[in-house]
């Protein structure tokens, strides 16, 4: 059979990889506050595959865009999408490779642009088959670092480091505990009983990068104040009282996401757990502002489901999806109960991953 490779560019790629996007189950907006954070992959991957062409430019195809554009190094692509894959490429030859003219193939199955990390499994994905194309000498923390500066500084998000780590090295199955100073991981299983639900909310994340950036500023604003190297040092929440009110707000949900994580991976038990998604919800709605209506109906509806341990917006927020611990023999019928009193409410949301990861 013809890859969908060879149906766009005629020959067989000399190169595949795939990398999967990510849920993040605690530590929201910690990671560029070199905090911890809690991510698990989820199933859907997007694969890049590659293969020289010869000819004096770059050809990318986005199979889900159904758009190819062509560019050279030095002479980034307009189109948003060719941004990380360029930025990668640029990356990948400040390391040493070289890179010729390459046809490159996209396609994803990961839900874009609800905060399941498409971006960042679009940059490892391309890391890695670069890795495989030219033998290059690449660790997964390399690519992992490697793709979070290709979103920095080709995408224009000063994102943290949890997405590129997780679609690098996360597993469907364990959540992956990481201290995002040092880089120290481990492996925490789902307490037992317990499965993982992802719901879209259906509103578009209009202000993302924007309030992204305007957020990570201000924690290091609220750092600056108390005379901290980031808010990760703040010893103990008396020290937010010099703050001004909206960097105090920022900096108490940092340092207390911070601690309902590790409380999350010592407490074994899939209720204690879940108080401490609903906690953060609040956190994230509350003093980080980064909710809306729509994501705080959805969560409400999620919490108040006897099958549903906890429930919390994921990802940077503004829209997006919610992700809810439920019972595990529940899953399916929390999904479809929830997402139609969504819909009653005049809302319209749709399941996102597969409920057993
Ligand atoms: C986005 C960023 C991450 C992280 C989350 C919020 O996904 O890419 O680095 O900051 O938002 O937790």
């Amino acid at each position: 059979m013809m890859s969908a490779f060879e149906s766009v560019f005629g020959a067989q790629p000399q190169a595949v990889a795939q990398a999967p996007g990510r849920v993040n189950l605690l530590g929201e907006h910690t990671d560029y506050n070199d905090g911890f954070v809690l991510p698990i992959a989820i199933p859907q991957q997007t694969t890049v595959a590659m293969r020289a062409n010869g000819t004096g430019s770059f050809r990318l195809h986005a199979a889900e865009l159904g758009s190819t554009v062509s560019f050279k190094l030095g002479q980034p692509p307009a189109e948003h999408f060719a941004s990380y894959v360029y930025g990668c490429l640029v990356l990948g030859q400040a390391e040493g490779a070289a890179i010729a003219p390459l046809d490159i193939h996209v396609a994803s199955e990961v839900p874009m642009g609800v905060g399941l990390s498409s971006s960042a499994a679009l940059e490892v994905a391309t890391l890695r088959c670069l890795r495989q194309l030219l033998d290059m000498r690449l660790d997964d923390v390399q690519i992992a670092r490697l793709a979070q500066r290709a979103e920095i500084e080709f995408a224009g998000v000063r994102c943290g480091i949890m997405d590129q780590m997780a679609s690098s090295l996360a597993d469907t199955r364990l959540a992956l505990l990481l201290d995002t100073r040092t880089l120290v991981r481990r492996f925490v299983a789902l307490p037992p009983g317990s499965t993982v639900l992802v719901l879209d909310s259906g509103i578009s994340r209009s202000l993302a990068s924007s309030g992204y950036n305007e957020r990570r500023a201000e924690c290091e604003q609220a750092a600056q104040l108390i005379g901290v190297p980031s808010l990760r040092d703040v010893q103990t929440l008396g020290d937010l009282q010099q703050l001004p009110d909206r960097l105090m707000r920022r900096a108490r949900h940092v340092i207390t996401e911070n601690e309902r994580v590790l409380r999350a991976v010592d407490c074994g038990d899939a209720a204690a757990f879940g108080h401490l998604m609903n906690a953060s919800h609040q956190s994230l709605r509350d003093d980080y502002e980064v909710s809306t209506p729509g994501l705080d109906l959805l969560v409400d509806l999620l919490q108040a489901h006897p099958a549903v341990f906890g429930a919390r917006l994921t990802g940077a927020g503004f829209g997006g999806a919610c992700v809810a611990l439920c019972r595990s023999d529940a899953a399916h019928e929390v999904g479809r109960e929830v997402l139609s009193s969504y819909s009653r409410a005049g809302q319209s949301g749709r399941q996102l991953v597969p409920p057993v990861l």
